[in-house]
């Protein structure tokens, strides 16, 4: 069975989609076989991979609406290793009539259990908001990742993240963990450094080691249609979004080696 990671917040932003990307295309790298998977309307994951969002004739919104099967729905990229199941537009009725199937919140958790899909990981990219959408990517994860910059309003969304964590353990998911990541950080800025330490002391190990820092490469690279790992491999975030695949594979393995 694949391990499945929501990349969620209910901030937009925030560089979900980036870590998305980057963190698959890191695992491909190092070995690992990666479906990632576009839950947003705005299709930005879709594009960022040199797919037209306008000419899906069938994405994500298929599986959640219709069961479509995902191995039916998903397609290769130009990154052997990396396939994805795109997002369209369609996305935003996806969200509306989702609640109205009954139990509508482990839709994908089902759909995902597919036996033709083989993958280590399936990446869940989710909308900036905690709607029917991400309750179905939360229900279906064994590990929720929320980039977070370290800006007092990001912090305070975070309230938001923790409520939606419970009651998503409470309804249908009762071993969902989370990790926090810093993104976007800049160490000469003094307000990311007071945040991040504040993080630091609140969330202790729910925060993640690695950092990503500011890049502006991070922003060249969706036009290249290539992931930062492979647009620019030696830049300072392909680095450290390498560094976090081996932390999130590690973390991955310790949990599964757990006694129950
Ligand atoms: N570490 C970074 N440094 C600089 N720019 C970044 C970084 N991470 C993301 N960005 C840029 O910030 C913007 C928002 O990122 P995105 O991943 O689309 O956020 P979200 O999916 O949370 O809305 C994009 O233009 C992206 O290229
Ligand atoms: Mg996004």
């Amino acid at each position: 069975m694949a391990i499945i990671i929501s990349i969620a917040n209910e901030k937009g932003g925030v560089a979900k989609t980036t870590t998305a990307l980057s963190l698959g295309a890191a695992m491909v790298e190092s070995g690992a076989r990666v479906l990632l998977i576009d839950l947003d309307a705005q299709a930005n994951l879709t594009l960022a991979l040199g797919i037209e969002p306008g000419k899906v004739q069938r994405s994500a919104g298929n599986i959640l609406l219709e069961s479509a099967q995902p191995s039916l729905v998903s397609r290769e990229t130009g990154i052997p290793g990396l396939d994805i199941i795109p997002a369209n537009n369609e996305m935003v009725y996806t969200e509306r009539y989702l609640p109205s199937r009954p139990g509508y919140e482990t839709v994908l958790r089902k759909a995902l259990q597919d036996s033709e899909l083989d993958y280590d990981f399936i990446i869940l990219d989710c909308p900036p908001f905690l709607g029917s959408v991400t309750m179905n990517a939360l229900s279906a994860s064994n590990l929720l990742l929320m980039p977070t910059q370290a800006e007092y309003f990001s912090v305070y969304a975070l309230r938001n993240m923790m409520y939606l964590i419970r009651r998503v353990r409470a309804q249908t998911n009762p071993q969902l963990t989370y990790r926090l990541l810093i993104t976007m950080f800049d160490r000469r800025n003094r307000i990311h450094r007071t945040l991040s330490e504040q993080l630091h002391t609140t969330f202790a190990d729910g925060l993640l080691q690695t950092v990503i820092e500011t890049d502006t490469r991070l922003r060249e690279s969706p036009i290249a249609g290539l992931p930062v790992i492979y647009h620019s491999p030696k830049t300072r975030s392909a680095v450290q979004y390498r560094a976090l695949a081996q932390e999130i594979m590690d973390y991955v393995k310790e949990t599964a080696a757990e006694p129950a």
